[in-house]
C-alpha cells in the first residue's frame, strides 16, 4: 500500500468482502491485509466459483472471520443459522471484489441464490463493487446494462482497468488496483465532514533548472501533502493537488496538476485559489532559482579548474500570495520546516502569511524531516491555540489538522 494511503484510525469498523470466481480472486487477499492494517475487522463470503481459484483457508489464515461459503451448512467462524443476514447487521461496508459478470447480473436483478447474493440483498449499508472479467464479457450489452443498474441501485462502482487480461485478450476488464478499491472503501467508512468543500493542496519539491541537465531542488517526497490530500478526499472534499515532481499516485477522484518550477506552481495555485474553500500548502518550494546558464550543458572545462559562482533570483512566496488575497470564507493552512526557533518562526509566519493554521516541524529531529513516514508538529492557529503534538504517522497528522481546521 502507498504510504499516503495507510490511514489507520478505523478501529471497530467491519468490512464484509464478497469474492467471486475470477483469476483476480487472489488479489482479495491483499485487500484483506490492507483493511487489517487500517485496523478494520474483516469477514468474507466466497462464491463456489471463487473456491475453485482460492481456498477459504487462505482468508481464514489471514484472520478474516467469519469466512462464509455455504448456504445450508455451518460456515467457518459463524454459529448462527441466519448467516445470510449476519453481515447486514454487523458490517459497516460491503465490498464485492473481484465481481464476476454472473454476480453482477444477480446483484442487479436482486437474485439471492447463493450466500453472497443473499447477503448483498440483506445489506442496507454502503456497497462497493469492482468487476473483473474478459473484455468481451465486460463490453457485452447485458453486462453494461447491469453495471448501469448497479449505479442506480446505489452501488459505489469502481471501474475495471484496461490492459492485458489473463486469457490473452487486451481491453477493459482487469480488476482495478487494490489500492483504489481500498481507498474508496475507507471513504465509505469516513465521516463526510468536508463534503461540498473545494480543497487545494500543494506538495512535493520544485525544480529550478540551471543548464540543460542540472537543477536546484530539495529532497521533499511530498508525503505530508499526499496525506493531507487523501485525508480530505476520504472526508468528502473535492480535492485538487498541485504537485512538483514526486512518485506519489492519487485516487482518480483527486484532480492533479503537475508542475516543475516554483513559478509554474505559483501560477497553478493562483489560478485555482479563487474557487477554493480551503488551501493547504505543504510544498517545499525553492525560495530561489538560479539565473539560467542557458540551454546548453555547462562544461566544467570552462572554469579551467577554478570554482563556480551561480547567481540566484528570488521566487514568489505562493502561500503568502494566497494569504494576501484570501476571502473571509476561505481557510488556509501552511507548514514551516525549521531547524531552530520553531515556535517564534511559526508565530511570525502565521501572521505574515495571513494563515488560519500553521504546522511547524523541526526537520533536524529524527522522525520529523523529509521523506520519513512520521512527523512531530507544533500547531498554532489564528485563534491563539497552540499545541505540541507527539510524533505521529503523517496520515494521522493530516487527519488531525483537518479536524483542527474544522474547529470553531
Ligand atoms: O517561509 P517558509 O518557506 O518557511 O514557509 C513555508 C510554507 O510556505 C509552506 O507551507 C510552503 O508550502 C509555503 N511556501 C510557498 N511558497 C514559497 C515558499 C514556501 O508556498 N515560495
Amino acid at each position: 500500500m502507498q504510504s499516503h494511503y495507510s490511514f489507520s484510525g478505523f478501529m471497530g469498523k467491519r468490512v464484509h468482502m464478497g469474492v467471486t470466481g475470477s483469476i483476480a480472486a487472489y488479489k482479495a487477499l491483499d485487500l484483506v491485509r490492507s483493511f487489517q492494517e487500517s485496523e478494520c475487522m474483516v469477514s468474507t463470503v466466497l462464491t463456489e466459483a471463487c473456491t475453485k481459484f482460492i481456498q477459504p483457508l487462505s482468508f481464514e489464515a489471514l484472520g478474516a472471520s467469519p469466512v462464509y461459503t455455504k448456504m445450508f451448512e455451518a460456515n467457518s467462524g459463524s454459529d448462527t443459522t441466519f448467516d445470510h443476514l449476519e453481515p447486514g447487521q454487523l458490517a459497516d461496508v460491503m465490498v464485492i471484489a473481484p465481481a464476476s459478470a454472473n454476480t453482477m447480473a444477480k446483484l442487479a436483478f436482486g437474485l439471492a441464490d447463493d450466500m453472497l447474493s443473499c447477503q448483498a440483498l440483506a445489506f442496507s449499508g454502503p456497497k462497493l463493487i469492482a468487476p473483473a472479467m474478459n473484455p468481451r464479457m465486460w463490453a457485452a450489452p447485458a453486462t453494461q446494462r447491469n453495471w448501469d443498474m448497479l449505479g442506480e441501485l446505489g452501488y459505489i462502482r469502481i471501474q475495471p482497468d484496461s490492459g492485458h487480461v489473463a486469457c490473452g485478450d487486451t481491453g477493459t476488464g482487469r480488476l482495478a488496483p487494490v489500492d483504489a478499491i481500498f481507498i474508496e472503501t475507507l471513504k465509505a467508512l469516513s465521516p463526510q465532514d468536508l463534503a461540498g468543500k473545494k480543497v487545494l493542496v500543494s506538495l512535493g519539491p520544485t525544480r529550478e533548472p540551471w543548464d540543460a541537465v542540472r537543477f536546484w531542488s530539495n529532497p521533499s517526497s511530498g508525503l505530508m501533502g499526499g496525506c493531507m490530500a487523501v485525508a480530505a478526499y476520504l472526508r468528502g472534499a473535492d480535492v485538487t493537488v498541485v504537485t512538483g515532481p514526486t512518485e506519489l499516485e492519487f485516487p482518480v477522484g483527486i484532480a492533479r496538476v503537475s508542475v516543475t518550477t516554483a513559478q509554474q506552481m505559483y501560477e497553478a495555485c493562483m489560478d485555482l485559489w479563487p474557487e477554493m474553500d480551503m488551501g493547504c500548502l505543504t510544498a517545499a518550494v525553492a525560495d530561489y532559482r538560479p539565473v539560467p546558464y542557458g540551454t546548453d550543458k555547462f562544461k566544467k572545462t570552462s572554469t579551467a579548474g577554478a570554482g563556480l559562482s551561480i547567481e540566484f533570483e528570488t521566487n514568489k512566496d505562493i502561500l503568502k500570495s494566497l494569504g494576501t488575497c484570501k476571502k473571509s470564507s476561505q481557510k488556509l493552512i501552511g507548514f514551516a520546516a525549521e531547524t531552530r526557533h520553531l515556535r517564534e518562526q511559526a508565530e511570525r509566519k502565521l501572521e505574515s502569511k495571513n494563515l488560519d493554521v500553521i504546522a511547524a516541524n523541526d526537520i533536524s529531529k529524527d522522525g520529523s524531516g523529509f521523506g520519513v513516514p512520521t512527523n512531530q508538529v507544533f500547531v498554532l492557529d489564528a485563534k491563539g491555540r497552540k499545541e505540541l503534538w507527539s510524533q505521529l504517522p503523517k496520515t494521522e497528522v493530516a487527519w488531525r489538522l483537518w479536524d483542527h481546521l474544522l474547529l470553531d
